[in-house]
């Protein structure tokens, strides 16, 4: 989705500016533009589809003069993908620039509002409508402006703005979007996305709703949405920029696939001491867990399939019952939760618009809240009652993959750590299956070594559209793989529970129709083998995945996919693995852009 990224220092700002675009790329854009004030002129560039097109365009920035400015990225919402669609936007005096991050619900009133006031709209995007309330407001305090600008608009924003009467100061504001500040030595900057900024400082401050920013090169202050001036905490990143770089590999998705055992174990390793558990900053004590009367696990895409196989682990070792939900529908359900409700809501970005909605619509019925996220200071990590970091380092690719087996490692710390204090299992069973969770690490990297063959094989699956099956814990499997493999291969790839194929589906099966079967539930294998041989003798070719020494399914299936043997209910963050690297691979096979899919954005801001 849109990004924003702005500098404000002593030395050119447009090389700086690409540089931050080119790092906010994967959140998934169509166009980009800087503006950078140079005297008492703000120059503006545009240009639809890729950054590397600006560059040429600017010459690397050097045909943009001035050191102070603000780019950003474009995910089209409202209008076409075009230059006169991208922002900045200008006001029509040549004062005030802007770049958003958002949606503005009401941009159509306030847009016949002021073309009835004479206002020139050169665009047909939500936002131009800020630029004008900007000049419409501006009577010599540009602080002013801007905060009767936010108090007209409705939605979501990040905003960056700049404004010839503030030669070297730019103006930041954040309502359900976004916004961090860098905080440098001689210049600041501000971007929707911290990867933006570790290159040029780990010093931050995350803005929270309503407040308002104003960034000199000397000096950072930020004010509460009533425009009193309040202390805001500086924060450490932790990341180093090598993390959002690709490190010699091909491609981010390849790399993160790759860094696994290592984000792994980051997010188990400080949370297990010794025989003990310890999520972090909060411990809810078995009377509080005991309250509750079920657990609801909310998410978007492949967080709600984490959710999936999570749902497995807490329901057989904690006996509560767990429902997991798409937030897109939960926050439409009118759902039934009250104050014996602990909600879990899993996202890498913590900005999901779905999750977020979700989670209020959920915390206005008195449920309580943990938020698994990836990014620190988001939004969902602030809403959370308590939240849990999955510790994956930045996740450049689109397609998550560490993002999601880090998610996965979490929820079984929570299914563990609540079943220990509710007692539903025995000291003997918590401690045979710690040991295992902490052997995780290393089963990954197993996972990823043993199957040196998946080039081959996903030349010879990927040829037309894909069957994944499994049953349990494997059909929770097979909702990601398939998801994987359709969202960068394009190919059409669909995910059935097996025992469903009878009901329907399996009229599809054909000569030569590939199949992924899914294999690791133990309990469930022999069952998943029967559908197995019934699409076998239909002409289907069958690759299957199971545990390593499963020497019945290399009689049945064309090919094998081997994973170390682990307990049933950890069996997803091992089997997952190949099927991100078989859909990395096809992916390669139909040279489609990896990184970054066609029509989808990393952080999906908007409904
Ligand atoms: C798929 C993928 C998406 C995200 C979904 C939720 O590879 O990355 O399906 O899982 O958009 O995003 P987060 O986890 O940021 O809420």
């Amino acid at each position: 989705m849109c990004g924003i990224t702005g500098f404000t220092g002593m030395h050119p700002a447009a090389p700086v500016l690409l540089n931050g675009l080119s790092r906010l790329e994967y959140r998934g854009y169509d166009s980009a533009g800087i503006a950078v004030l140079n005297g008492n002129a703000i120059h503006i560039e545009k240009v639809s589809g890729r950054i590397a097109k600006l560059y040429e365009k600017t010459e690397g920035g050097k045909t943009v003069p001035g050191t102070i400015g603000i780019g950003h990225t474009r995910w089209a919402t409202h209008g076409a993908p075009t230059d006169f669609n991208a922002h900045p936007h200008l006001s029509n005096d040549g004062r005030f620039a802007v770049v958003h991050n958002g949606i503005i619900e009401n941009y159509l009133a306030l847009r016949e509002e002021l073309i009835a006031e004479d206002y020139i709209f050169h665009s047909e995007t939500d936002t131009e409508v800020i630029v004008h309330l900007l000049e419409k407001y501006y009577t010599g305090d540009i602080k002013a402006a801007v905060m009767k600008t936010a108090s007209r608009l409705e939605g979501s924003y990040a905003l960056g703005i700049l404004c010839t009467d503030a030669p070297d100061t730019l103006f930041a504001v954040r309502e359900a979007s976004p916004l961090i500040l860098g905080i440098g030595v001689g210049e600041q900057y501000f971007s929707s996305d911290v990867t933006a900024l570790i290159s040029l400082t780990k010093n931050v401050i995350y803005l929270e709703d309503g407040e308002i920013a104003c960034l000199t090169p000397d000096h950072v202050t930020v004010y509460d949405c009533t425009g009193k001036e309040i202390t805001k905490p500086i924060s450490r990143v932790t990341w180093n920029v090598e993390a959002a770089e690709k490190g010699g590999y091909e491609h981010f998705m390849l790399k993160e696939i790759m860094e696994q055992p290592a984000a792994v174990k980051a997010a188990l390793t400080s949370r297990i001491q010794g025989e003990k558990i310890r999520l972090d900053d909060f411990e809810l004590p078995a009377e509080i867990l005991r309250s509750f009367h079920k657990i609801i696990i909310t998410a978007c895409g492949s967080a709600y399939y984490a959710g999936c196989s999570g749902r497995y682990a807490i329901e057989k070792l904690c006996h509560l019952p767990v429902e997991v939900e798409l937030a897109s529908e939960l926050r439409y359900a009118d759902p039934l939760v009250d104050t014996h409700t602990l909600v879990l809501v899993i996202s890498q970005s913590g900005e999901t618009a779905d999750s977020i909605a979700a989670l209020k619509e959920c915390r206005a019925r008195g449920a309580t809240i943990i938020g698994i996220v990836n990014v620190v200071g988001s939004t969902i990590a602030n809403l959370a009652d308590y939240t849990l970091y999955t510790r994956a380092g930045p996740e450049i690719a689109v397609a998550t993959t560490k993002g999601f087996t880090t998610q996965l490692a979490v929820l079984y710390l929570i299914a563990l750590s609540f079943a220990e204090k509710l007692r539903s299992i025995s000291p003997e069973v918590y401690s045979s299956l710690l040991w295992e969770l902490k052997q995780v690490p290393k089963y990954i990297q197993q996972s990823i070594d043993m199957n040196y063959q998946l080039p081959t094989l996903s030349r010879r699956y990927s040829s037309r559209s894909l069957f994944f099956i499994g049953r349990n814990t494997d059909y929770a499997v097979a909702l990601e793989g398939a998801l994987k493999m359709k969202e960068i291969s394009y190919l059409h790839a669909e995910s059935y529970a097996a025992g469903e194929l009878k009901h329907g589906t399996i009229a599809l099966i054909e000569n030569g129709q590939p199949v992924i079967a899914v294999c690791c539930n133990e309990a469930l294998a022999d069952k998943t083998l029967s559908n197995v041989v019934e699409v076998k003798a239909r002409g289907a070719k069958v690759l299957a995945l199971a545990f390593h020494g499963n020497s019945r399914i290399i009689s049945q299936a064309d090919d094998v996919i081997f994973i170390p043997r682990i307990s049933t209910i950890f069996s997803p963050i091992l089997a997952v693995v190949p099927l991100q690297l078989l859909a990395y691979y096809a992916a390669k096979a139909h040279n489609c852009d990896i990184d970054k899919p066609k029509n989808l954005a990393k952080s999906v801001t908007v409904e």
